[in-house]
């Protein structure tokens, strides 16, 4: 099977006033190509600095960062940019949405950079936002923002969709919802996804969880038996 992520002893600290915090302590990571990948982990324990160094957001202070084929560490400004470009879709963990630009125009920031993009009123359906297409992002909820920061990343179609806390902001049916749109995306296209959560009922749809403790990938679980989105115990 091709392997989509592959990383080996990274490390990765920031600075923070006088001291420093080892966000990232070798951490070993390998992800098959078309894997649904759960991260958990209590806050602070480098879940988000995992998946921004794999997204090529940030950069690992030493090890090997290999993903969709590029090799990640030594590389920097346009080759990154490029990277992401072509081969990521981010849900950020605060939504990141354009202020003046409609839910409709958020979404297509996204497809509009794809070279391969979904079309926009399928995406506007699947995370049930077709009637708020023309508000603005101060007109609503945290959990439709949410919404449509997920879609904005799926109308890319990109290789490697990255989600973090993709469903903090949702109540159990919406989160249900987008999940299963998560699920059916894997399906459909055989994009590979990492989803962090603090829900550990969601655990179980991932092909691999894996668990962070204070900067250390602490366990890697597999899963020959991922549950549906529609039967997760939420948490
Ligand atoms: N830009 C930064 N500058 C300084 N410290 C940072 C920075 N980003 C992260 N950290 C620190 O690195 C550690 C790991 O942070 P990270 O954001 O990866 O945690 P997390 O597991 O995503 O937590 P949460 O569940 O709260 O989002 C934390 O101690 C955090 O304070
Ligand atoms: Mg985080």
């Amino acid at each position: 099977m091709r392997m989509s992520i592959s990383l080996r002893k990274v490390n990765k600290s920031y600075q923070s006033g006088e001291v420093a915090v080892h966000a990232l302590k070798d951490a070993d990571l390998e992800v098959n190509d078309g894997e649904i990948v759960v991260i958990l982990g209590p806050s602070g324990s480098g879940k988000s600095t995992l998946m921004n160094i794999i997204g090529g957001i940030d950069t690992a202070d030493s090890g090997e960062v290999e993903v969709e084929g590029s090799k990640l560490h030594g590389i920097r400004g346009k080759q990154l940019v490029e990277f992401r470009r072509k081969m990521t879709g981010f849900v950020f963990q605060s939504y990141n949405l354009i202020p003046g630009l409609t839910v409709e125009e958020n979404i297509e920031v996204g497809s509009e950079i794809s070279i391969n993009p979904l079309p926009i009123r399928e995406i506007l359906e699947g995370v049930e936002m077709t009637d708020k297409r023309t508000k603005l992002p101060h007109q609503l909820s945290g959990g439709e923002q949410q919404r449509v920061a997920i879609a904005r990343a799926i109308s890319k179609n990109p290789k490697l969709l990255l989600c973090d806390e993709p469903t903090g902001a949702l109540d159990e049916h919406t989160g249900k919802k987008i999940l299963s749109l998560l699920q059916e995306i894997n399906r459909n296209y055989k994009t590979t996804i990492l989803i962090i959560t603090h829900n550990q009922g969601i655990a179980e749809m991932g092909h691999k969880i894996v668990k962070m403790k204070s900067g250390k990938i602490a366990e890697i679980k597999l899963n020959s038996a991922p549950i549906t989105a529609e039967q997760v115990e939420w948490v």
